[in-house]
């Protein structure tokens, strides 16, 4: 387990899906703004829709959770599809995102996992040894999330029909970190001073995450997810050389094997010094956070890729007039090319007034480029 080999030899462990959908031209989840974009093609307006659009700032919400736990909630599909579909139709964005967590991958593990109340989330067994990690349970089958698809398969039938649905997960650094650390950290310093110390027991603990969460982001494309989006939340406390020891090849195996009819987002937050990284790892778009200018980061990522982004979730406490020069700023930055995704730089938060959202969803549909791109 403690061995020093890099992490290679396992291409050919993940079955390949057949493509989850083939949908034809005329097909109007295909001829969405936001499917559109995530294949670099023009749209009328630019696509958008916010991380955490479905949260504690919605009254709706609070009233749901006020009768069940959160945990009740993700496992309950009924309710998380009236909690996804109420957040998408309030806003009127362009794509809803599956009502889950990224962290509920970890319990089929075998963590134990909780939502404490005023705590986030704990783990109460996580992996300190390089021996805690052979009880990480290998995931050959992705049946115990088996509430996640069927939210998947409900949100679909609710979703009118030329919203598409976002599947996610969280990216196997950003989940290795929770299962170290056992919950949320500053510094992240029990994880990484675990890959530092045993990095044949980190790869082989991102080898289970992968090959889980490979599994599961398939069985949800499967189930009817139209897009993937990898959370990497974390992945910024990393400088670029162990990015690339210790993340990449990981990362670039998970993209690679989820089914290529799925377009991928792949996000992080304060990777301004990853972005080349990310991009060469995978995903046809790139979730960017506020700390970098959105054209400069899509200059230096190339014409391959499409961005997401990235107003700065705070602003959204400011007068709206604010909001929307802000808003038009970013606008301005991708001029209309195709492939800009519009989005926050991280999640909406709990405290967020929610005519503030509404009018910044409204701003980005009204927005026109003021020159063609060339
Ligand atoms: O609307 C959506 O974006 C979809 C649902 C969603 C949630 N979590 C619901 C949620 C998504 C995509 C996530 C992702 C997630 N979860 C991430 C990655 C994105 C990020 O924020 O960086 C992370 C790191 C988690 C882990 C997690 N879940 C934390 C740290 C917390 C506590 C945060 C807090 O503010 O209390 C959660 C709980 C959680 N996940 C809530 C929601 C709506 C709040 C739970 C509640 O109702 O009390």
């Amino acid at each position: 387990m403690s061995d020093n080999s890099e992490p290679n030899g396992f291409q050919d462990d993940i079955p390949m899906p057949t493509p989850a959908s083939h949908a034809s031209s005329s097909d109007p989840l295909h001829q969405s703004r936001f499917l559109k974009a995530c294949r670099l093609e023009p749209t009328d307006v630019t696509p958008v829709w916010l991380m955490r659009q479905a949260g504690r700032y919605m009254a709706e919400y609070r009233e749901l959770r006020a009768k069940v736990s959160f945990l009740e909630l993700c496992k309950n599909p009924d309710l998380a599809t009236e909690v996804t579909v109420t957040a998408a139709e309030r806003l009127g964005v362009d794509a809803a995102i599956l009502f889950a967590d990224i962290l509920l991958i970890l319990e089929p593990l075998g963590l134990d996992l909780e939502f404490a109340k005023g705590e986030g989330p704990v783990i109460h067994n996580p992996v300190r040894a390089a021996s805690d990690v052979d009880r990480i349970r290998p995931m050959d089958d992705p049946a115990p999330l088996d509430y996640v698809y069927r939210a998947v398969r409900s949100i679909r039938s609710a979703l009118p029909s030329h919203i598409p649905l976002i599947g996610f997960a969280g990216a196997p650094f950003t989940l290795a970190c929770y299962a170290i650390e056992g919950g949320g950290s500053r510094h992240y310093e029990t994880a990484k001073s675990f890959m530092y110390r045993d990095p044949g027991a980190w790869n082989a603990l991102m080898e289970r995450l992968v090959t889980a969460t490979a599994l599961y982001l398939n069985a949800q494309a499967a189930a009817g997810a139209q897009a993937l989006q990898l959370f990497d939340s974390w992945v910024g406390n990393l400088s670029p050389e162990d990015y690339r020891r210790f993340v990449f090849p990981h990362m670039k195996r998970l993209i690679a094997s989820l089914d290529p009819g799925t377009p991928v987002i792949h996000f992080g937050t304060d990777t301004g010094s990853l972005l080349e990284l990310q991009r060469d790892a995978g995903g046809a778009v790139i979730g960017l956070d506020w700390r970098v200018e959105l054209d400069q980061a899509w200059q230096r990522l190339g014409p391959g890729v499409g961005v997401q982004g990235n107003l700065d979730p705070i602003v959204l406490f400011a007068p709206i007039p604010e909001i929307k020069r802000q808003a038009r700023r970013i606008l301005d930055q991708a001029a209309g090319r195709p492939g800009h995704i519009f989005n926050l730089g991280h999640g909406i938060l709990p405290t967020t007034p929610v005519d503030h959202v509404i009018a910044l969803v409204e701003e980005v549909h009204s927005y026109q480029p003021r020159s063609l791109p060339q």
